[in-house]
């Protein structure tokens, strides 16, 4: 949610996002099959998430499939969706020993039962760490969101529970998947793509926005610290006037 808190923040951010992209053109670099790229981005994934806690990162989310991905071949999208579960059956000792939480966003229902088991799996056991916040945006798109909440908040309407007049950003938010968490301040893509494919639409809205060329199994800790650092000397505004031009006129 963007309020006081976030505009005030002048260290570096508390929540970052990730569009993690560039896998397959990655593998095919190397004449490797696609899947090999995604493979391989799992292990950006478990780096970063180290940098992330050691930079005291707060909350970090992850695109790691979108609404729009199931009309991939078939058997890319049941690669994608045996992923999480490779990833936690190797990586989940070391999110406990880093104190991660991990966490979801989007339509986790619609996923096959033994994807919901893995995650389900990891999100129970480290529900009490109270580390990095780390968040898979999972079947997750930016406009199903937005729908589903105005959907959720007719339905209070209709129950008399909020009143339409009272209505607020505020309200809103509480409404939308990511409603614990507070908005991104900085949104990173990967891969030399400029877009933002449907991901956390309403939440970007002020966030800082960096694009590298570099594909995402190829991300390292250093590219990733210096991308913080790049954030951090970023003068964020919001729509207001920098401090010391206050006093002007
Ligand atoms: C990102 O890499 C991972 C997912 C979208 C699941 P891509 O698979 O999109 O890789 P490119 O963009 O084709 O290189
Ligand atoms: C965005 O990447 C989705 C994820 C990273 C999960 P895509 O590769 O699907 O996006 P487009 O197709 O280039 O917009
Ligand atoms: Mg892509």
């Amino acid at each position: 949610m963007f309020n006081e808190k976030n505009s005030t923040d002048i260290n570096g951010p508390n929540h970052v996002a990730i569009i993690m992209d560039g896998n397959g053109r990655y593998a095919k670099s190397l004449g490797l099959p696609r899947v090999k790229g995604h493979e391989q981005g799992m292990e950006t994934v478990r780096r970063i998430v180290v940098a992330a806690n050691q930079l005291n990162i707060k909350y970090l989310t992850l695109y790691a499939f979108s609404t729009e991905n199931w009309s991939r071949p078939q058997s890319e999208v049941s690669f994608l969706m045996k992923l999480p579960g490779i990833f936690m059956n190797k990586f989940l000792p070391e999110l406990m020993r880093e104190n991660v939480k991990v966490e979801t966003i989007g339509e986790f229902d619609e996923l096959p039962l033994h994807t919901k088991k893995a995650v389900s799996y990891a999100v129970n056991k480290t529900k009490n760490n109270t580390g990095l916040t780390l968040i898979f945006a999972l079947n997750y798109g930016g406009r199903n969101e937005i729908v589903r909440a105005v959907k959720n908040i007719a339905k209070d309407v209709e129950r008399g529970t909020i009143e339409s007049s009272n209505i607020t950003d505020e309200t809103f938010s509480t409404y939308l998947y990511t409603k614990d968490y507070p908005d991104p301040e900085l949104l990173i893509r990967t891969s030399g793509e400029y877009r933002i494919s449907n991901f956390l639409l309403w939440q970007i809205s002020y966030s800082e926005l960096y694009f590298t060329d570099t594909y995402w199994p190829e991300l390292s800790v250093e590219e990733f610290n210096s991308i913080i650092e790049s954030y951090c000397k970023r003068d964020r505004r919001f729509g207001g006037l920098k401090e010391e031009r206050h006093d002007e006129n």
